[in-house]
């Protein structure tokens, strides 16, 4: 077929191949950023399993969205995981292996058909995509998913170890309140149960402790490593960072980054989610008080046992505050929930909305909303910073643990309910949120929410970061 003109100006647009690991918290952050570079006018081929290619055709508009830029494409890779394996929940973890085990080679032939690439840009939890590159003399630039504070406990945790702070007994409370002294600027305030949760474990050679570690450290060899946080939110972690990866390029909040430089651009609200987003509890937010509803959603990989689902329900029931609760498909081991307490299913009725999915910015920002009950996932962390939306932090894992500690302690912009699961304390911190503290949150929320705002507007940091990323790639097209 004749090549036309496009053809011949597509290949010389830099050429990015971008590769998350391919679960729901990794591809939101990983697509913004491909379409931001897409709206800077780079050619961007964005890496993804089957899998998950399947579930945002069935429940977002990413391809049509993304269809809209003419240098934009998916290309696929098998996660190597037979097609009924659950890819979710406590399993979610066996997608993160499985692919970083047979990725290899399937990359390199990959990469053969996309040449010729400017640079790649992989998920730090995947450091084989830098050996790939290497092999083909193509610059890596690594995107970490997590926040700083996370980021950083992990590169430390060598020191941690070494300093015996690494393992602990995680049975004991007396243990998990002892605190980190070997994280630089996390002194005075980490305790061990606030770091993340792959060092909740007793042997040093833990799997998934040595992974972290060891994919961590790595970074160090990226030309760059690319955060979704903003430099007054991580100010004094990030300079400690610094001190050892140099090239940090902080463009966040991603998502308020997007709809900034696409501002007035008619393009339709994006969408990336795995599953049906369920629109109907925005009809249900409108009949509802400015303020007045607690937003709750523990992320995608996030499973509550039988008794913590009832925990919770009689807790939020108990507080008498109105509230939005996702409860994902398969989100509660155990199954079905049986008989339900009648005073449970009234309180519902009266001042509840339960869907399996949410649009969840569009609820952030819903002016009915006044609190986020979350696991502390990053993009959720994010996404409540940015709408100003004062949280309630109950981390699952992994990186949920340090930032729920940021949050209540740190940041001030809500209550931390780490390792804590009982219908009194769930109901004394909502009641604490929603109205006793209410004021004292509000106004912090609204003043990081400020920071956010300067960050990804024209001349904020992030913004000056994105730009100078997109630099740095362009000059690595002439270069090459
Ligand atoms: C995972 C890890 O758990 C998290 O700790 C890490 O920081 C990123 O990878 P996940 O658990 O899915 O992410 O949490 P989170 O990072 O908050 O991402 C969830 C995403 O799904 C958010 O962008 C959120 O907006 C979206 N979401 C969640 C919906 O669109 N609807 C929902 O109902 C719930």
């Amino acid at each position: 077929m004749e090549s036309s003109p496009q053809t011949h100006l597509h290949l010389l647009l830099p050429h990015v191949l971008i590769f998350p690991i391919p679960v729901q918290g990794h591809v939101n952050s990983m697509l913004r950023l491909a379409e931001l570079l897409c709206a800077a006018n780079l050619r961007v081929t964005f890496l993804i399993s089957d899998f998950a290619l399947a579930r945002l055709q069935a429940h977002s508009n990413a391809q049509s969205r993304l269809s809209l830029y003419p240098d934009f494409s998916f290309t696929t890779i098998s996660d190597g995981l037979p097609a009924d394996h659950p890819r979710a929940g406590d399993r979610a973890m066996e997608v993160v292996m499985s692919l970083r085990e047979t990725g290899r080679a399937k990359l390199r032939e990959i990469m053969m058909r996309l040449l010729p690439v400017t640079c790649v840009i992989g998920d730090g939890g995947y450091s084989f995509a830098a050996d790939v590159a290497d092999e083909f003399g193509i610059p890596f630039m690594s995107f970490r998913t997590v926040g700083t504070c996370c980021f950083w406990a992990h590169f430390c945790v060598p020191d941690i170890i070494q300093a015996g702070e690494l393992p602990f007994n995680g049975s004991s409370d007396y243990e998990m309140d002892l605190p980190v002294t070997t994280v630089p600027g996390m002194e005075g305030f980490l305790r061990r149960r606030d770091l993340p949760g792959f060092c909740r474990t007793e042997d040093p050679s833990d799997p998934l402790l040595q992974y972290i570690q060891f994919e961590t450290r790595q970074s160090t060899r990226a030309k760059a490593v690319i955060l979704n946080t903003f430099e007054d939110l991580e100010g004094p972690i990030l300079s400690q960072t610094r001190s050892q990866i140099p090239n940090l390029f902080t463009i966040g909040p991603l998502h308020s980054h997007l709809k900034a430089r696409l501002d007035g651009a008619a393009t339709p609200q994006s969408s990336t989610s795995f599953w049906e987003e369920d629109w109907s509890c925005m009809k249900w937010l409108d009949a509802q008080p400015p303020k007045s509803v607690l937003y709750v959603s523990f992320g995608s990989i996030t499973v509550l046992t039988k008794d913590q689902f009832m925990e919770f329900w009689h807790g939020l029931v108990n507080s008498r505050q109105r509230f939005l609760w996702v409860i994902r498909p398969e989100s509660v081991s155990g199954g079905g929930q049986g008989n339900i307490p009648a005073e449970l299913l009234e309180g519902t009725r009266e001042r509840g909305c339960m869907v399996g999915w949410a649009p969840q910015e569009a609820v952030l920002s819903h002016q009915a909303v006044g609190g986020f009950w979350t696991h502390s996932g990053w993009n959720s962390t994010m996404e409540s910073i940015a709408a100003g939306v004062p949280m309630i932090c109950w981390p699952y894992f992994a990186d949920q643990m340090i930032n729920s500690r940021f949050v209540g302690e740190v940041w001030k912009l809500g209550l931390d309910m780490k390792d804590l699961c009982d219908r009194e304390v769930v109901e004394k911190m909502i009641r604490d949120l929603m109205e006793v503290r209410k004021e004292e949150f509000v106004e912090s929320a609204n003043r990081m929410a400020e920071l956010a705002r300067k960050a990804i507007g024209d001349g904020g940091s992030s913004f000056r970061n994105l730009d100078r990323l997109v630099e740095a790639i362009r000059s690595l097209a002439f270069r090459a």
